[in-house]
């Protein structure tokens, strides 16, 4: 194994427990280049990265604090700005625009942490940015109100604790299909599931559905878990920021 799949496996989520450890602005300037290297449609990178360095900030954002936070916004500002400057008309309008640019910021973000990894530094993705007011994310940031969405939060730091052990990971059948699409037979959901509920694989989310008896993962899974459902105001709010924002177009667009 070279290095860099060593790295890539050594991936691992801190799940909050972040030291007072500082990432030094040497390592965070090298983890920001390396982000941007990250492939990109049309040679756009349609994001903005923030840097957040205050930890009640962090905490405002989005309920965890480290030594940075990196927020990820899908943002296509700097392009209307450009080309404004040269007084041309530029459309981000719609879907595709959201998913390309979503695609560039989350491409970006993960070669962040696989970077941040190789100099030693753990990280958390999360969307807690996404519970609670969003239009908290925008008004603490002064985020642009259109064509700018803050998608995903990276959290940069060292653990207080090594984790005792790395998650597990599905592979093979139902996640790689060559060829083409093969949906999972009877057996092979039988398995996936026995997979689940080996604790040595350290797939479960966490240990609840042992502690609360459920005789499988996924008993626990899609009766507790999955059940909360999204909070119906997260729902309607992230539907009306993406709408004003006019990544999402409420009459389709007519088709020659
Ligand atoms: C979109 C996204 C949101 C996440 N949000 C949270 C979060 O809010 N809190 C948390 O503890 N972990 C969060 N995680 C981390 C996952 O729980 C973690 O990646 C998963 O359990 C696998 O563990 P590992 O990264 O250590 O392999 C998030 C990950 C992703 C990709």
């Amino acid at each position: 194994m070279n290095e860099t799949i060593a790295t890539i496996h050594d991936l691992r989520s801190i799940h909050g427990n972040f030291s007072e450890r500082e990432v030094s602005n040497e390592d965070l300037q090298t983890i920001l280049e390396a982000s941007v290297r990250a492939a990109n449609a049309s040679a756009r990178q349609s994001y903005s990265i923030i840097v957040i360095e205050d930890a009640d900030m962090m905490k405002k954002l989005c309920g965890y604090a480290g030594s940075k936070l990196l927020l990820y916004c899908v943002d296509y500002n700097r392009l209307f700005a450009t080309a404004a400057h040269l007084g041309y008309d530029f459309d981000a309008d719609g879907v595709v625009s959201f998913v390309t640019g979503s695609t560039d910021t989350i491409l970006a973000a993960q070669t962040a942490a696989v970077a941040a990894r190789s100099l030693g530094i753990d990280s958390l993705f999360t969307n807690g940015i996404h519970r609670g007011d969003i239009n908290r994310v925008y008004e603490l940031l002064n985020l642009p109100r259109t064509h700018c969405f803050p998608l995903i939060a990276l959290i940069l730091g060292y653990p207080t604790q090594e984790p005792e052990y790395l998650k597990g990971r599905l592979y093979g059948p139902g996640v790689i299909h060559y060829g083409s699409y093969k949906p999972l037979s009877s057996d092979e959901i039988e398995e996936m599931l026995a997979y689940y509920d080996n604790p040595d694989g350290h797939m479960a989310l966490n240990h609840a559905w042992m502690e609360k008896g459920f005789a499988h993962y996924h008993d626990w899974f899609f009766k507790v878990w999955s059940a909360r459902g999204e909070a119906s105001a997260t729902k309607s709010q992230m539907f009306t920021l993406l709408e004003s924002a006019g990544f999402l177009e409420t009459t389709l667009p007519d088709v020659a």
